[in-house]
């Protein structure tokens, strides 16, 4: 022991605890992911996902007030349409579900961030996050015709109030064509938030459930990034700069603590992490057997998101977290 260094000296009391206290999480890192679905007055609990519903576009507004009073500075929305088919026509549509809902929730709350997940995935009925040749059984989404339907997504969100648009399908070039299609439409200054270093996870599975999009044949392996590959996510995310994104999103979190870390050093574009929805499941079972203290576990994570570099957490926890904080 060298006896003139004494860490613990540092630790000996809460105050001097928090005088050298590195990374405190803010109510204002947080994002708050909601579902939305047909209807009126539906608040649906989804299975696998304790304190998290599927949400009717009145109810989406109710709770989009609870979460500005908390103090969050934003949502994610999600959407689930009434019908599916092979054009995704749910998510391009201007009476679409999201974009219905981001224009009530815009017009309830004006100064809370929507954001617009941009993926096809819950509307074509395959399930998959990009554009299939009719008939095709094999899973191979086609890339180019994909972009034009992400890019007409992408506007009519924009036109229906979404202040951040969010791609989040992993094809080639989205970024581009996004920003193509919003300039043209004149949302120059609406920011891309690019799900840029997105794995193909198996910590998805209970938002398939929230979102009922399950692929439902093949699997999400030919656009998702394989697990093993970190450089692979410097490539993507240097692309996407590239291709003119404002903010760099690493999902999952919990097992790519490194990647946020990496990408965090390898950019000065803001970085979010999503904490996903499997990951949420897994604390709250635990939680609700007693194995676990939620709120210690909850907070210890999203600091140590913090901590890796994530600048942004979109998290289910957000609103509990918010509470905990003490908006
Ligand atoms: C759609 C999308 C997914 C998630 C966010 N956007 C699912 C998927 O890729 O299968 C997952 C979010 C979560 O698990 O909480 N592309
Ligand atoms: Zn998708």
């Amino acid at each position: 022991m060298f006896p003139n260094q004494r860490p613990r000296r540092l630790r000996s009391h809460p105050q001097l605890r928090r005088m050298v206290r590195e990374t405190i999480l803010m109510t204002s890192d947080l994002i708050y992911p909601l579902f939305a679905v047909p209807g009126e007055g539906f608040a649906k609990e989804v299975r696998s996902m304790p304190g998290v519903f599927q949400l009717s576009v009145d109810k989406i507004v109710e709770e989009a007030k609870e979460v500005y009073d908390l103090g969050i500075p934003g949502i994610i929305l999600f959407g689930i349409p009434e019908d599916k088919d092979t054009d995704a026509t749910g998510a391009w549509h201007d009476c679409g579900i999201v974009q219905k809902a981001a224009t009530a929730v815009k017009q309830a709350v004006p100064d809370l961030i929507v954001i617009a997940d941009t993926c096809l995935c819950e509307y074509t009925s395959h399930g998959h996050c990009g554009y299939l040749e009719v008939g095709d059984l094999s899973g191979r989404v086609l890339n180019d015709p994909t972009l034009e339907l992400l890019k007409k997504t992408a506007v009519s969100q924009a036109q229906a109030g979404a202040d951040i648009i969010a791609p989040s399908g992993m094809m080639d070039g989205f970024v581009q064509a996004i920003r193509a299609g919003l300039d043209a439409a004149g949302f120059e200054d609406t920011p891309i938030m690019s799900y840029a270093a997105k794995y193909a996870s198996a910590y998805y599975g209970p938002f398939r459930d929230a979102a009922d999009s399950a692929p439902q044949f093949g699997d999400r392996r030919t656009y998702q990034m394989d697990p093993g590959n970190a450089r692979e996510a410097i490539k993507e995310i240097e692309l996407d700069i590239a291709e003119g994104a404002d903010m760099l999103m690493v999902k999952p979190a919990l097992a790519y603590m490194d990647i946020i870390w990496r990408v965090k050093e390898a950019t000065n574009l803001p970085v979010a992490a999503y904490n996903v929805s499997g990951e949420y499941s897994m604390v709250k079972a635990a939680a609700l057997n007693d194995w676990i203290d939620e709120q210690r576990v909850v907070m210890e994570t999203l600091t140590g998101f913090k901590r890796a570099g994530a600048d942004m957490i979109l998290t289910y926890h957000a609103k509990d977290a918010a509470r905990w904080l003490g908006a």
